[in-house]
């Protein structure tokens, strides 16, 4: 039987147009970080994106010559991902894509290292067990993950800001976002995204999420319970909030792992 196609909106398929524009407006210093992820990817590893976005992270994995399984839930941002992929049969052959989100999914094979990048925000704190012990089935003994987005905390919000624009050709594509406080840890991001051209406004999209935060002490802790052993990042030393967005890197013990880590022999 054909699988069922979901044509719910995500929320991220507004941003997707937008997202490696933004990204290139930030240059190198663009968070979540390229060079911090790639780099913990060894040559002839399989490795985990989950929430791939546009790829950004992943191409640069599987141009290192990994095989890199990518899970996203938007469709846009799928897309944009297989649009690059369709212009490099090298690549092609490397990156797999599929739709699937945090915390519960259920993909082939094991990895050896797996990565959240600027996806913890979109997950509130009660789902990390059940994201990690997903995390520990997918994962062979002695594997890495990585995650971004520990720390900080929602303060107080912010009036509307630019957090960035890029001209392409004539026209000037924007982002602007308010935030107010929901709780004692969430935004309520309110996020707007523009298209100019000459100042007149041919596009506006406004897309409403809430942004998570995770205390570094209660996510070390749901990752030892899962059978990881944290190893570095900045979340574990950094005066709040770390300005690389507060990382936390662990490396997985099946020996210690519950009956997620049992499922993987
Ligand atoms: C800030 S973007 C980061 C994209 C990419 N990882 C990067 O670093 O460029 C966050 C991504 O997480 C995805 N996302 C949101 N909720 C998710 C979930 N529950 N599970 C997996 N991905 C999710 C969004 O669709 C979006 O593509």
């Amino acid at each position: 039987m054909t699988a069922v196609t979901r044509t719910d909106h995500d929320p991220s398929d507004s941003a997707a147009a937008y997202y490696d524009l933004l990204a290139a407006a930030h240059g190198p210093a663009a968070l979540p970080s390229v060079s911090y992820f790639a780099s913990h990817a060894r040559r002839t590893d399989r490795v985990l994106d989950i929430g791939a976005g546009t790829g950004r992270i992943a191409l640069a994995i599987a141009e290192q010559g990994n095989r890199v399984y990518c899970v996203e839930p938007s469709a846009a941002m799928r897309a944009v991902l297989l649009a690059k992929l369709a212009t490099s049969t090298a690549l092609r052959d490397r990156v797999t894509v599929v739709p699937g989100a945090a915390p519960v999914f259920d993909l082939p094979g094991r990895f050896d290292y797996a990565y959240l990048a600027g996806v913890m925000q979109y997950l509130p704190g009660e789902n990390r067990p059940l994201l990690f012990d997903t995390v520990v089935r997918h994962l062979r003994h002695g594997a890495t993950l990585a995650l971004d987005m520990i720390g900080g905390a929602p303060g107080s919000g912010w009036p509307t800001e630019l957090v960035g624009d890029i001209a392409v050709g004539e026209s000037t594509y924007a982002l602007h976002c308010e935030a107010t406080p929901v709780g004692l840890s969430a935004l309520r991001m309110t996020l707007d995204y523009s298209t100019t051209l000459d100042g007149r406004l041919l596009s506006a999209t406004r897309v409403e999420r809430v942004r998570h935060f995770h205390s570094p002490q209660d996510t070390v802790d749901d990752l030892e319970a899962a059978g990881f052993t944290v190893i570095g990042g900045s979340a574990t030393t950094a005066a709040e909030p770390p300005a690389d967005g507060g990382t936390l890197l662990a490396t997985l013990d099946h020996r210690h792992a519950g009956a997620a880590g049992a499922l993987v022999r």
